[in-house]
């Protein structure tokens, strides 16, 4: 939630500036050491899904052991942060915003709502 927002605020001041200094990647920013970068520099670092992959198979493979331990809310934050890094690759990869949001309904959903109820669930043995 607080990446959304601060991506979005971002976004506007960028928007902002923009309609004053034209190309938007060309616009210079100064970081807290002082570094002067682009937005093209700030866009070219953002997480692939390489990278938010990775995040994805940390994620649940505490989320398989926390729920193998019962601890539910382990479990439930592990795949509570899998989801905010998906919503980063959506982002960052939208020609894959499909297949994750796919991903995110049709199977997260189902284990969310399982980990949520886990006494509602005898079944559920991981
Ligand atoms: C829990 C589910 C998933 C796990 C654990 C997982 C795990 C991984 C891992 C470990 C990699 C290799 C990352 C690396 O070291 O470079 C990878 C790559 C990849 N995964 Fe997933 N994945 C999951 C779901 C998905 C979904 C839903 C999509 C749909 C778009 C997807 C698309 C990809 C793609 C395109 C790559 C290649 C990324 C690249 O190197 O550019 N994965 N995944």
């Amino acid at each position: 939630m607080k990446n959304k927002f601060l991506l979005f605020t971002l976004t506007t001041l960028l928007y902002a500036t923009n309609m004053v200094a034209g190309n938007i990647s060309d616009t210079i920013v100064s970081t807290k050491h002082n570094q002067q970068l682009t937005i093209g520099d700030l866009a070219e670092i953002q997480p692939g899904l390489g990278s938010i992959m990775r995040e994805f198979g940390h994620r649940f493979y505490i989320a398989y052991y926390a729920a193998k331990a019962k601890n539910w809310e382990l479990a439930k934050y592990q795949i509570d942060e899998l989801l905010e890094a998906q919503e980063i690759a959506e982002i960052t990869r939208p020609k894959y915003a499909k297949q994750l949001k796919s991903f995110e309904d049709n199977s997260i959903k189902k284990l969310l709502s399982t980990i949520e109820a886990p006494n509602l669930n005898p079944k559920c043995n991981f």
